[in-house]
């Protein structure tokens, strides 16, 4: 076995998938190599997330059953990279002997350094942020494929109340924009057809003056052929210039995730939103006047601290108002050291449950008819692999995002885009017939 290998499991938000990839970037620079096989590794690596507390229960399982690997390969190496290492630091090691590794997303850097002191026998821990690493001169370690995604800033200054990213991520600051639209050249070179920008709240990207509209229209133009995806937007800052942008670039998609988190404003000021209900429906308005046929998603908390009956039924409002092609649904955990950790978590669980799953089941229900009303209509799919189902379908997303399964043919590959009919549709597909190539450019 190679002392050397690594190995590495991602857990949370696509941004740690996106380091993920930046910390394989920084160790094969130092001769690490990557494996897929945890048997085969020497370094066991878990990116890990603290947003919710089952995020982190989850990790905690994990490295139980991590003991066994130690006990068969006592070199071994285990670190926790990601927000529970930033949130937990030094507890982590003092509670969990197995791990070796505590790293924070600010340190990824130091990581064979920390790594190669956990060989001979030292365990180390890298959590200092920082208000300025950007990591904007490595280039992270991708396998071929068709979606990318790039972090093009890090961090989050919002101090959304119920949230724990600013503490760990730390403060706001954004990648450059010509090495971004670099990196969409050399995905574009290899084939890949689609690349998603990745930050907190990419509306409030800056650099020297350029902001997210700019650098959307940079990476759109610089890659036609590619299809370009954002997320996360806050709603206080989506301007109508972005709006614009989206609106004038065909490879742009018409597809903004626009978290709303709750329909009631007395929930929003607790949550420190900065917009009212009446600014967000609004913005959806405009941009929907803006982009003819633009859908949105959306994320929603449900039993913020002293969410009411009413409070709960304006979420439901709002969610009908809108119509979201979809949503992120999660019930409220407290986290420590957030400022609504002070609130009392009043709204018993069982309360918790249900207006989470009445969330859950409207949401299925307006996801099915909007894509009833898709039923007769032509999409354009990128094709990205095999059905899950059936090897006798492909499988592909639409521009807005929705998961569209059609019949194999010979003269459609991977990678393709390809217009469908679309026959049927569930609340999560669309299955479509008659599949023809066509080109993008
Ligand atoms: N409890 C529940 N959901 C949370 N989110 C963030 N923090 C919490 C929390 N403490 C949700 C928000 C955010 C998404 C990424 O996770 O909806 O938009
Ligand atoms: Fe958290 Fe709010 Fe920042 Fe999103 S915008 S990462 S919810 S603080």
């Amino acid at each position: 076995m190679n002392k050397n290998n690594v190995y590495i499991e991602t857990y949370g938000c696509q941004m740690n998938f996106a380091d993920s990839e930046l910390v394989m970037g920084i160790l094969k620079n130092k001769g690490f190599e990557v494996t897929r096989n945890i048997d085969e590794a020497n370094v066991i690596l878990l990116n890990t997330c603290s947003v919710r507390d089952n995020a982190e229960q989850k990790i905690f399982h994990r490295l139980d059953h991590l003991k066994r690997i130690k006990r068969e390969n006592p070199q071994a190496v285990i670190g926790i990279l990601g927000c529970m290492a930033e949130r937990l630091r030094k507890r982590l090691i003092e509670e969990k002997k197995i791990v070796d590794v505590v790293v924070g997303p600010d340190e990824y850097r130091r990581l064979p350094e920390y790594i190669d002191h956990a060989f001979g026998g030292e365990k180390g821990i890298g959590v200092k942020l920082s208000r300025t690493e950007t990591y904007d001169d490595i280039i992270p370690y991708r396998e071929d494929g068709i979606s990318a995604w790039i972090s093009v800033m890090r961090g989050c200054d919002k101090f959304c109340t119920f949230c724990v990213v600013p503490f760990t991520r730390g403060r706001e600051r954004s990648r450059s924009l010509d090495s971004i639209v670099n990196e969409v050249k050399s995905l574009s070179e290899r084939n890949f057809k689609e690349v998603t920008l990745l930050g907190q709240n990419v509306n409030s990207y800056n650099d020297n003056g350029r902001d997210f509209a700019d650098l959307l229209s940079a990476c759109a133009d610089a890659a036609p052929e590619m299809r370009i995806r954002f997320t996360t937007s806050h709603p206080q800052d989506l301007s109508d210039k972005l709006l614009y942008a989206i609106a004038e670039h065909d490879n742009i998609c018409n597809y903004i995730h626009l978290p709303v988190q709750s329909g009631s404003n007395r929930i929003l000021e607790l949550m420190n939103r900065t917009y009212t209900i009446e600014h967000y429906l609004n913005l959806i308005e405009k941009a929907r006047k803006i982009i003819p046929g633009v859908s949105f998603s959306t994320d929603i908390i449900a039993g913020f601290p002293t969410e009411t009956e009413e409070d709960h039924r304006m979420t439901l409002e709002v969610m009908k108002e809108v119509k979201y092609d979809g949503a992120y649904m999660f019930k409220y955990s407290p986290r420590e050291g957030t400022k609504a950790y002070s609130m009392t978590d009043d709204v018993p669980e069982e309360i918790k449950i249900r207006r989470l799953n009445e969330i859950i089941d409207l949401q299925q229900q307006i996801s099915y008819e909007i894509n009833q009303s898709l039923i007769g209509k032509e999409e354009v799919v990128l094709v990205e692999g095999v059905s899950k189902k059936s090897d006798e379908f492909l499988s592909g997303r639409t521009d807005t995002n929705k998961v569209a399964v059609f019949p194999k043919s010979d003269d459609i590959k991977v990678g393709d885009y390809v217009k469908i009919e679309i026959t049927r549709a569930t609340s999560a597909t669309l299955f479509g017939a008659s599949p023809v190539p066509v080109e993008v450019d």
